[in-house]
């Protein structure tokens, strides 16, 4: 089966450039502090986290307690849930899932650090818990180290949870376009939580692990850094947010292959827009082809200026931002050049509880 004989539009990813992708970041980090724990939500796909735990990853990184089960289910036994689980059935089933695998979850709050202790005691379980740290996302994890100390103190004190170490992810330089702005944040986060990791040292608490970093930072923690683990996903497939970033370490791998239905001299229009292709962290664009303008609707995205497009002409888009767009499809066809050689499904696509 070749490209050309996908319904679209389809999710192809070119699996050699896969395959380099995940060989630059092992190569980046040879020798290095830290240790790679790629995140799930890019892909989604329980055989692509066990392909790069095969390749050198020590563990997976997720969102979600429903991705966390999938992961399990599929025998990964070293699991980070990068994110808080409050709601009180969640954190039952987490601390179930806490017998079957090694979790780490999130925390920044000392009643939910109750509740994971009271639920994994429950079950006879042990949950391990990164305290987050906000470095600059402003989104979750506390603000001070007097705050952070209280949390760590109150995880070795109750039973069947730890304070295995430290969650610092700054989000907020992923996709920071000047460079400079880039590395140095990156230089101050380091900074902070080294001076964390003291202050909590010198009340006697041990951080063993630091985890964060994306794949926009992930090059500049292979050379100096306190950081034990990378939690970088994007860099597999990549897409035009990093692409716009100027990140040339790592090659476009994803694309949809989608159909020209509608074409005049100055515009044409293919048949995916935001249900296929979602732009919420940057504009999708077609490999190859500089376009004037574009709009995207539900199910169509235009594309204004001189083309040579006509009906019927499937393209390749590269989408906006992999992560929200691999989501938005069942399954995965994995390409070699122009020949479809394996189709995954993705287990995962829809999970967000
Ligand atoms: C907690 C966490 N870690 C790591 C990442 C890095 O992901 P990426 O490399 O895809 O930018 C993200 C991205 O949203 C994240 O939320």
């Amino acid at each position: 089966m070749y490209i050309t004989d996908l319904e679209t539009p389809a999710l192809i990813a070119d699996r050699n450039k896969m395959q380099k992708n995940l060989n630059t970041m092992m190569g980046l980090l040879e020798g290095a502090k830290p240790k790679l724990r790629p995140h799930y939500k890019t892909h989604k796909t329980p055989q692509i986290a066990l392909w790069q735990l095969k390749n050198g990853a020590i563990g997976i990184t997720c969102s979600k307690l429903s991705e966390a089960e999938d992961l399990a289910s599929a025998g990964v036994n070293d699991i980070l849930i990068a994110n808080q689980v409050v709601q009180p059935s969640k954190v039952a089933k987490m601390a179930q899932l806490a017998k079957c695998c090694k979790l780490t979850v999130c925390v920044d709050n000392a009643d939910n650090i109750r509740q994971i202790s009271t639920a994994a005691k429950f079950e006879d379980s042990h949950i391990h818990c990164y305290v987050e740290l906000n470095i600059g996302m402003d989104r979750c994890g506390v603000n001070t180290f007097e705050e952070f100390y209280e949390l760590a103190k109150l995880l070795e004190e109750l039973p069947n949870v730890s304070y295995d170490g430290v969650q610092a992810y700054a989000g907020n330089l992923a996709h920071e376009y000047d460079q400079s702005s880039r590395v140095n944040g990156t230089a101050d986060n380091e900074a902070r939580v080294s001076a964390l990791v003291e202050y909590l040292k010198e009340r006697g608490i041990e951080s063993r692990e630091i985890s964060g970093a994306s794949t926009g930072t992930a090059y500049l923690k292979a050379k100096s850094t306190i950081y034990t683990e990378i939690q970088a996903g994007s860099f597999i497939f990549m897409d035009m947010s990093y692409k716009r970033l100027g990140l040339n370490l790592f090659e476009n791998a994803l694309h949809v292959v989608c159909t020209v239905i509608s074409a005049d001299e100055n515009h044409f229009v293919i048949d995916a827009g935001v249900k296929s292709l979602c732009p919420d962290q940057d504009m999708p664009a077609i490999d190859g082809f500089n376009a004037e303008t574009t709009k995207i609707n539900e199910e169509h995205m235009i594309f204004y200026g001189p083309h040579n497009y006509k009906v019927g002409d499937m393209v390749k888009v590269i989408p906006g931002h992999c992560c929200s767009t691999v989501n938005l499809y069942n399954q995965i066809h994995f390409t070699d050049e122009d020949k479809v050689v394996d189709r995954l499904v993705i287990t995962s696509r829809g999970k967000s509880q």
